[in-house]
């Protein structure tokens, strides 16, 4: 059973940590697995909170960017598809670290239209994600990639709101657009971040109004001051102690999905 999982949500609600929660998760749960994490935030990047450091040059927007200055110079091969090169970057862009593997969106920088990069990546990536039992994607904060309906191949949308009005609004929108696009999930799960106890009922009564039986509570996590001090201090959250009542309480909550 092959799944894709993607963290979207408003800016800054936890897309990334919980991303990192689940990761260990799987990881603890079944280490043989193939594993791909894409980072697909141009601006936050996954590495901080796994103590990795990815160089631009070796993020796709850093490939992409040499590969745009080539078209422009024309120094290209010309029998050789533009379209195989960008996939060849693809596949050269991906870091193999010990127990997964992952892929670093990086910033397309610069002016030029990325159009026909953009749309051949998209293809690349849902065929890349074909190579993997999990993957796992973390989402930019806008709405702006749903409309251009990347990640068709997801099968479980994560949506994660804090207890805040512009969380569930941003919920909300993304739950529109995707039915605007037609993009199809298996399964849509919202996820409450540093959810105190007693609001968790009205993020329920949120998605009941939603009247969508597509859209499923996942469950609450509370706000963690060990979350925090592993982020202040730049340390991996992979490593967060087994005894960590959010990482359990994540485990608990993240069982539904596998
Ligand atoms: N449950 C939690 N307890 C304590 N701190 C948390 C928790 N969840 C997230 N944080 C902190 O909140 C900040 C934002 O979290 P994170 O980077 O995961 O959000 P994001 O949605 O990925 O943000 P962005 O939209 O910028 O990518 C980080 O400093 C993170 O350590
Ligand atoms: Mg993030």
């Amino acid at each position: 059973m092959k799944k894709v999982i993607s963290f979207s949500g408003k800016g800054g609600v936890g897309k990334t940590t919980s991303l990192v929660l689940f990761l260990k998760y799987i990881l603890e749960k079944n280490g043989h697995i193939n594993i791909l994490v894409i980072d697909s935030d141009p601006d936050a990047n996954i590495a901080d909170v796994i103590g990795q450091n990815i160089h631009f040059s070796d993020t796709i927007g850093g490939k992409m960017k040499v590969l745009k200055e080539k078209i422009q110079k024309r120094q290209l091969p010309l029998d050789v598809p533009k379209n195989q090169i960008i996939e060849g970057d693809v596949y050269k862009s991906i870091i193999e670290l010990d127990k997964f593997d992952i892929i670093e969106m990086g910033r397309t920088e610069g002016e030029g239209c990325y159009c026909y990069i953009n749309s051949v990546l998209k293809n690349v990536i849902d065929t890349l994600s074909k190579n993997y039992e999990i993957t796992l994607i973390d989402s930019p904060a806008g709405l702006e990639h749903f409309a251009r309906k990347t990640g068709r191949n997801v099968t479980d949308l994560i949506i994660v709101t804090d207890p805040s009005k512009m969380g569930l609004h941003t919920m909300r929108r993304i739950l529109e657009i995707t039915k605007e696009v037609n993009l199809r999930f298996e399964n849509i799960w919202v996820l409450g971040n540093r959810f105190p106890d007693n609001l968790t009922e009205n993020l329920e009564k949120e998605i009941e109004k939603l009247n969508d039986d597509h859209v499923k509570f996942l469950g609450v996590l509370p706000n963690d001051d060990e979350i925090s001090e592993f982020n202040m201090k730049g340390e991996n959250l992979l490593n967060i102690s087994q005894d960590n009542l959010t990482y359990q309480k994540a485990k608990e909550i993240f069982s539904k999905i596998l």
